[in-house]
């Protein structure tokens, strides 16, 4: 996978990164997690405030902890909001969060921090981070994926996990390792769908 990634475009890597919810266990060197960090850092941010903090989890016990997390949010309420569980999308969630997740060799959890933003501002100066790290892994070759689900556990069981402090607020769990198989493009709707000319209502 790596080698077939090797030195791709950039707009190759956007268009194949997608949403891999099945790893391989496989380790991923720690100069790539670190080459992934600073993408992340590279973000834009409201005013340069760089709220985003990471927690890099590798430890077993932890990823597992984050794992029951995802159950404990799914089967509590996220899996009755499931609108067609007929979507392909639908079993591959399922068994990434009955599960699946436990196996990411390394899942970065995306936090911002309230002394360095508002929460107004926090979301829109976090999710660029998000983005970045997300195609960085792409770039060298390994699987990642947004989500959010964990964070939604009850009472606190996320935070508690990762001993974050009150002023760290989680908005994002972000699996990563070698993909268990290539998937191939993601689909998507076309531009002349989405977008207007000068002003809304005119086609592109
Ligand atoms: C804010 C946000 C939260 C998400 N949370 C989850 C999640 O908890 N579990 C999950 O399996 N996917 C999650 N996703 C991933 C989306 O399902 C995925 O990006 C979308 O289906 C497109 O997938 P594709 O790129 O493979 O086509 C999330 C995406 C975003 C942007």
């Amino acid at each position: 996978m790596s080698q077939a990634l090797a030195d791709p475009s950039f707009f190759e890597i956007v268009f194949q990164q997608r949403a891999y919810r099945e790893l391989s266990p496989d380790p991923v060197p720690e100069e790539l997690i670190e080459k992934i960090l600073k993408a992340g850092t590279h973000a834009p941010s409201a005013r340069n405030s760089q709220p985003w903090r990471f927690v890099v989890v590798q430890d077993a016990d932890v990823r597992r902890q984050i794992a029951d997390c995802a159950r404990s949010a799914w089967e509590g309420f996220a899996r009755a909001t499931v609108e067609d569980p007929t979507d392909p999308i639908y079993a591959a969630v399922d068994r990434w969060a009955m599960g699946g997740l436990g196996q990411a060799p390394v899942i970065i959890v995306l936090c911002g921090d309230t002394n360095a933003s508002s929460m107004e501002e926090m979301g829109s100066s976090i999710y660029p981070a998000a983005q970045n790290i997300l195609l960085a892994a792409a770039a060298l070759g390994l699987g990642s994926l947004m989500s959010s689900l964990p964070i939604y556990a009850p009472d606190g069981a996320f935070a508690k996990a990762l001993a974050l402090p009150d002023s760290l607020v989680p908005l994002a769990t972000l699996p990563i390792g070698y993909p268990a198989r290539k998937l191939g493009r993601p689909r998507r709707n076309s531009i002349q769908e989405l977008t207007s000319r000068d002003r809304f209502g005119t086609p592109w």
